[in-house]
């Protein structure tokens, strides 16, 4: 999701696996020091407090998320793309791009297309456990994987026929390269640059078309902006779409499934909404995204100074006693949930509405036909990222 340093790289304290699959303690332990916390290894600040994260996301004026700001900046180069989106704009430039879309993901719009994730849902669930003999299926593989790409190639428009080459692509883009060799890693970073290629051509091709042949599709409503978005703007968002949208809803609705079976507990239909809040909250898919000092500021005593990279940790805002009573439980019904699970102020997630509407109808779905209890032990396993918190794998039973 990002080119800045900081980002990539993860804190030493998060390198252990334990560590990863549940970070909070040490959340707790730095937040009950200081908001914030320069690390020397990385170059970087960590912020810890409800209060500071929600400052930072919420005040472009005196932070930027455009990593170019940030001092020693040094390009990755094959996502260079990303910076070119609303992502890492900073206003007005992110704002004009923002609004082509915005209006396309307001949950009235995507409500359209709940019969279709409703029905993708069961079919995926009832393909996984045909192939099997004892009725456990992996949640991640089955459903929470793949769900939220068809969902993003069926909203942008891309033809039921080509899907399956559409989902090769975004997988290999976001395929993670833990404790692989170099050599798998140099391979894995040539065929990556390869499916970014082969699929930002086919957008070519999508748009092309659909400015001959407009479509009830994002797409289309992409092409026909008033903004007149350049191509490198319009092929970059759908690219950011992918990036942005599918693995982190991959996180949600496996994160979702953990802390049920965790709490022994499956949400009944009234307390639906409220429990995937507080999975935002409790297990937040994105635990941090990056700002850049715009100014030389004092926070708790130190000096921050202009340039410098601020790494805001959603995680632990979610879990600050300060903001939330019990932080450090899971209260399905909680009441209010200001969680920042999906950001706050200008960024606030995009897509958000469709992520919420997809892991509703995915759990109803799978709540509905099945009893869902863990067949997962004490080892699993958390994803590579220094930003996203899930597990690869989350094997389940289906009576
Ligand atoms: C549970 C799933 C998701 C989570 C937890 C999540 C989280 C976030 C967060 C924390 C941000 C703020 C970034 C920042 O402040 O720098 C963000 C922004 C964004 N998200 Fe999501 N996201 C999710 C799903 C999606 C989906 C499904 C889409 C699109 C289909 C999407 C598209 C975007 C876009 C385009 C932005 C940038 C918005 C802007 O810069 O104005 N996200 N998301």
């Amino acid at each position: 999701m990002s080119s800045a340093g900081p980002l990539l790289t993860f804190p030493d304290a998060l390198a252990a696996r334990e560590r990863r699959l549940d970070p909070f303690d040490w959340y707790a332990d730095r937040r009950g020091a200081s908001p914030l916390h320069w690390d020397p290894d990385r170059g970087c600040w960590d912020v810890f407090s409800y209060d500071e994260v929600k400052r930072m996301l919420g005040d472009d004026e005196t932070f930027s998320v455009d990593p170019r700001n940030a001092s020693g900046f040094q390009p990755a180069g094959d996502q260079a793309f990303l910076l070119e989106t609303m992502l890492f704009q900073d206003p007005p430039k992110h704002d004009r791009t923002r609004d082509v879309v915005d209006e396309f993901f307001r949950p009235s719009a995507v409500k359209s297309l709940e019969p279709f994730i409703a029905e993708e849902s069961r079919r995926l669930v009832e393909e996984a456990l045909a192939e099997r003999e004892d009725d456990v299926i992996d949640v991640v593989d089955a459903l929470a994987y793949p769900l939220p790409v068809i969902v993003i190639a069926k909203l942008l428009g891309v033809p039921a026929e080509d899907r399956d080459q559409f989902k090769q692509w975004s997988d290999t883009i976001v395929e993670g390269t833990a404790g692989e060799e170099e050599a798998d890693a140099a391979d894995l970073q040539q065929r990556q640059m390869e499916a970014g290629m082969a699929l930002a051509n086919y957008f070519r091709e999508l748009v092309a078309d659909r400015q001959e042949n407009p479509a009830e599709d994002l797409v289309t409503r992409i092409v026909q902006a008033d903004a007149d978005l350049n191509e490198t703007e319009i092929l970059g968002f759908c690219m950011l779409l992918l990036i942005a949208g599918n693995i982190t809803t991959t996180n949600l609705l496996t994160n979702a499934v953990r802390i049920f079976g965790e709490e022994a507990y499956w949400p009944a239909a009234g307390q639906r909404d409220t429990a995937i809040e507080e999975v935002l909250r409790y297990r937040a898919p994105v635990q941090s995204m990056t700002r850049v000092a715009r100014e030389d500021l004092t926070i708790d005593g130190k000096r921050v100074e202009a340039g410098d990279t601020l790494v805001c940790w959603l995680g632990a805002a979610n879990r600050d006693p300060a903001q939330f009573a019990d932080p450090d439980t899971f209260v399905p019904d909680r009441r209010p949930n200001q969680h920042l699970g999906f950001g706050y102020g200008t960024h606030y997630c995009l897509g958000a509405p469709l992520a919420r509407l997809e892991a509703s109808v995915a759990l109803r779905e799978l709540g509905a036909e099945y009893e869902v209890t863990p067949a997962w032990g004490d080892d699993l396993d958390p994803i590579d990222s220094s930003f996203l918190h899930g597990v690869r794998s989350l094997p389940v039973r289906l009576d």
